[in-house]
């Protein structure tokens, strides 16, 4: 009765938290949801007029105006650099590479425009532990565009998350991109969101960037994703909702690693995502272990592309993306590599006392090529691309960046392996045919060669075809070249003359760029808290021993059916898992509670307090709290989703982990295993598995899992401000500390923890029939009493007496002494080892 009662009020306690919980949520997320009406009420059809837009490619199929033919009209390009890390700790990369894309490079392509899409510095300290903005670095990217003197491009630019570690604020003093950003004014007037238009004759294109960094940046390491509040939310509306041939949107954070607001109308990001064609962003570096050679991937919802650049500071990655009548192509090209000479020779800082940007060599670029028609298939953008372009062309097109003059260089051009042929006669008429022997034969068709028919604007060449003679499938077109000094350069597109899909087939890669992390994060830690709160509280009622001894049978009952695998072992583990629960909270109540009230504690109280932005001038500006659902400045709440990243993390490693290992300990192994097993069976993997658990470097293992458990609170304090007050005002800290004492206690004194011998029986639901196996399992009884019989039997038979009363003494021994004992448990044949049985055995052969 009194059970039922604690039961439920910790269940209600459970929800008072529950509600406590909801409204921190709440409240953390006040600035991403709209002021107007809020789901369920809020409306979120963009206006039809607006939608239209995007249909015009697809009706109008047979338009005469735009053939990709051998003009150079209809076709620019632009270029976009990302992740600089400018750095004046790191060698290698980092500023330099920074420097020959300008050098070396950007003379070379000359684009529209170039957009660098954050992480314009590294703002790490040299042991790369703490952040903060440098001035340094920001006075080197500023010069690098600045005193350039070999193109007069624009440049946009955009912070990443770099570029506000340790930033209290926008208007503070340390935000260095205020003064050494190119679009700061833009950023600033558009707080966060600013626009640009080429406007061609041809049509007109609309950009639209993003800055996305947290109103206030804390220091790194939890600094990792991007938000948009509900107001942005609002600019990025109106800036999208703007009729254009094609928009393209700019971030620094791909949109995995974003936590969009909901705009004043009730739009969410996927609404107003159906209004650009392709976010363009940085931020995750390729990844680690060629996870993320594809960071690319295409939402057939909104019928969009997201493209992650590769970074510059390693990677020396750059794209060029060309527009080819209202046809998207790009190209994600490197740097020429330095010589190893060079990379020692430039300063990590390569400015002069008065501020002089000091250039390193030349260095000579491979001609990179651009296909533009027949388009990648793989990055078709259903309706919003016209795709009939391509089967109704006259011409392949492609642009080659190279600084040598087009008449020196030669081209090597095959479809399908095979040389390109065209029909001299007809371009309209299906041949259907590709089959060169038969083609040979016709006079009309030759092999046909490039021609430069470039500008000054863009360097086109072209090479008449047949598209027809594609029509079916998809196809590979690679060029190379080769120029007069040797450099040579490479480029192939998959190709289909239907306008329809290819998959893009990225893998992980892929995978990673179109989920949405910040949710998955969420889910696994609110996920894994409900779990670990259902478990400790459903056992809460199911308290009588008769529920345990009636799971516990069954255990034994699957135990006696040799042997035990497939489902039935499946079967056995969810019995073992179920009783060890119910038996958590009368064999450790402390255990019980003290998990109880972490996870309680997780959703409803801060984690710890700790300086995550060293440089603000008052407190509140240095010191946040964290939460589980963002952290708080004063008064304020930043809702970014690095809090959710940690969480799953601590949930996981912290708090799942150890709870796992409470529940192993909370019945002793030796109890599970029917004694017909160890009877008949002493070579069984259930022996196994209890030796393991009981071995001394089982028991190793979880120290050192403490160790570094702990250990990554004290990397925690050396990123926040040091012991105080981020290691001692930290329930994480209390939480480690109170696992360390359970466990140490347990190993220390096994007797008490590990085992509730037969003396062992106040609590009311506990296990208690240690001493004589489980009452009315069979398999049991006969162990009990058989080996006993058994070994009586034999020693009767060779030395003619009987000794009844040993029986039970032998096996009671046993049990005793295993029991009782703390590590010396690897027996898998415990009969055996029995001191006594050894006796017998030894005076049988006297
Ligand atoms: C850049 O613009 C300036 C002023 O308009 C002009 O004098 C200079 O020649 C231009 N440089 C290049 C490389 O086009
Ligand atoms: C741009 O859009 C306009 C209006 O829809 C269209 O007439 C024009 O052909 C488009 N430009 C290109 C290059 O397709
Ligand atoms: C076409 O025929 C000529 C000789 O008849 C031969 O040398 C050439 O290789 C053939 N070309 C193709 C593409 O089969
Ligand atoms: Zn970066
Ligand atoms: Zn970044």
């Amino acid at each position: 009765m009194k059970q039922v009662v604690v039961a439920w009020l910790c269940v209600i306690l459970t929800l008072f938290c529950s509600l406590r919980a909801c409204h921190l949520y709440w409240s953390s997320t006040w600035e991403l949801r709209s002021a107007g009406p809020s789901w369920p009420f809020r409306h979120n059809k963009i206006a039809p007029e607006l939608e239209q837009r995007q249909q015009t490619h697809s009706i109008n199929h047979h338009d005469q105006l735009n053939i990709l033919g051998d003009q150079p009209d209809g076709l620019f390009y632009f270029a976009q650099i990302s992740d600089l890390h400018i750095s004046k700790y790191r060698p290698k990369g980092h500023t330099l590479h920074f420097l020959q894309f300008i050098q070396s490079v950007l003379p070379i392509i000359r684009p529209e425009f170039v957009v660098v899409t954050g992480d314009l510095t590294d703002a790490k300290d040299h042991k790369r532990i703490t952040s903060q903005q440098y001035l340094e670095e920001w006075k080197t990217y500023k010069m690098a565009i600045d005193q350039q003197p070999w193109t007069n491009t624009t440049w946009y630019d955009m912070r990443g998350n770099h570029d506000c570690f340790d930033l209290p604020s926008w208007q503070s003093r340390a935000n260095l991109y205020r003064s050494y950003g190119q679009s700061a004014d833009l950023v600033e007037n558009g707080q966060g969101i600013y626009t640009w238009q080429h406007s061609p004759s041809y049509g007109e294109y609309q950009f639209v960037a993003i800055d996305a960094c947290p109103k206030r940046g804390p220091s790194r390491p939890f600094n990792f994703f991007g938000y948009l509040t509900s107001s942005t939310m609002d600019r990025l509306a109106s800036a999208l909702l703007k009729p254009s041939n094609h928009t393209f949107v700019f971030s620094h954070y791909p949109t995995t690693t974003m936590v969009f607001g909901v705009s004043q109308q009730g739009y969410t990001f996927r609404d107003l995502a159906k209004h650009y064609s392709v976010y363009f962003c940085g931020h995750l570096h390729r990844l680690i272990a060629g996870l993320g050679d594809v960071l690319q991937s295409y939402d057939p919802a909104t019928k969009t592309l997201e493209l992650e650049l590769g970074d510059m500071k390693d990677h020396g990655m750059y794209r060029i993306v060309a527009v080819d009548n209202d046809i998207i192509s790009f190209v994600d090209a490197r740097l020429p590599l330095a010589p190893s000479t060079q990379l020692r020779s430039t300063p990590l800082i390569p400015l002069s006392a008065d501020d002089k940007l000091e250039w390193p060599g030349k260095l000579p670029m491979a001609p990179v090529i651009l296909i533009t028609n027949p388009k990648e298939s793989r990055f078709v953008l259903d309706n919003k691309e016209p795709l009939h372009r391509i089967q109704s062309s006259t011409h392949i097109r492609f642009l080659v960046f190279s600084d040598e003059s087009p008449n020196q260089m030669t081209f090597e051009i095959l479809i399908d392996g095979k040389p390109v042929i065209y029909d001299d006669n007809s371009n309209n008429i299906d041949h259907g045919d590709d089959d060169p022997e038969t083609v040979n034969q016709t006079t009309s068709f030759i092999t046909a060669s490039p021609r430069y028919s470039g500008n000054d604007k863009h360097p086109l060449w072209t090479l008449p075809w047949n598209p027809s003679a594609f029509k079916d499938g998809s196809h590979v077109l690679s060029i190379k070249v080769k120029s007069a000094s040797g450099q040579t350069g490479k480029s192939s597109v998959i190709f289909r003359t239907d306008g329809r899909r290819t998959k893009i087939g990225g893998g992980a890669g892929e995978w990673i760029i179109s989920t949405h992390m910040s949710t998955v994060l969420q889910c696994i830690t609110l996920l894994s808290i409900v779990t670990m709160l259902t478990l400790l509280l459903i056992p809460r009622f199911y308290t009588d021993r008769e529920v345990s001894e009636r799971l516990l049978a069954r255990i034994h009952a699957i135990d006696q059916h040799a042997p035990v695998g497939g489902f039935r072992s499946l079967q056995r583990q969810i019995l073992v898992g179920a009783l060890r629960c119910l038996q958590l909270p009368s064999t450790q109540p402390s255990v019980w509670y003290g998990t109880f009230s972490f996870l309680l504690a997780l959703v409803t109280l801060p984690w710890f307090k700790a300086e995550f932005i060293p440089s603000g001038e008052t407190p509140s500006e240095k010191f946040g709290t964290f939460y589980l659902y963002g952290m708080v400045f004063g008064t304020e709440w930043v809702p970014i989703a690095d809090t959710w990243m940690f969480a799953a993390e601590e949930v996981c490693l912290d708090v799942g982990v150890f709870f796992a290992l409470f529940l192993l300990h909370s019945v002793p192994s030796e109890l599970l295993i029917c004694g017909h097993v160890k009877m008949n069976r002493p070579d069984d993997t259930l022996q196994n598995q209890r030796s393991v658990i009981e071995s001394p470097w089982f028991k190793g293992i979880e120290v050192l899992y403490w160790l570094w458990r702990m250990s990554e609170m004290v990397a925690l304090a050396s990123f926040y401000g040091g012991i105080w007050p981020t290691l001692i005002q930290n329930i994480l800290v209390v939480w480690l500390i109170f696992v360390g004492i359970t466990l140490g206690t347990s190993l220390c004194s096994p007797s008490n923890a590990n085992s509730n011998g037969p003396n062992n029986i106040s609590a009311p639901g506990k296990l208690s029939w240690m001493a004589n196996g489980l009452d009315g399992c069979d398999g049991c009884a006969k162990a009990t009493l058989k080996p006993s019989i058994m070994l009586d039997q034999q020693y009767q038979q060779e030395h003619g007496t009987l000794e009844p009363e040993d029986c039970h003494v032998v096996d009671l021994d046993y049990r005793f002494s295993n029991s009782s004992s703390s590590g010396s448990s690897a027996s898998s044949t415990p009969f055996n080892r029995s001191p006594r049985a050894k006796n017998r055995k030894r005076n049988r052969h006297q």
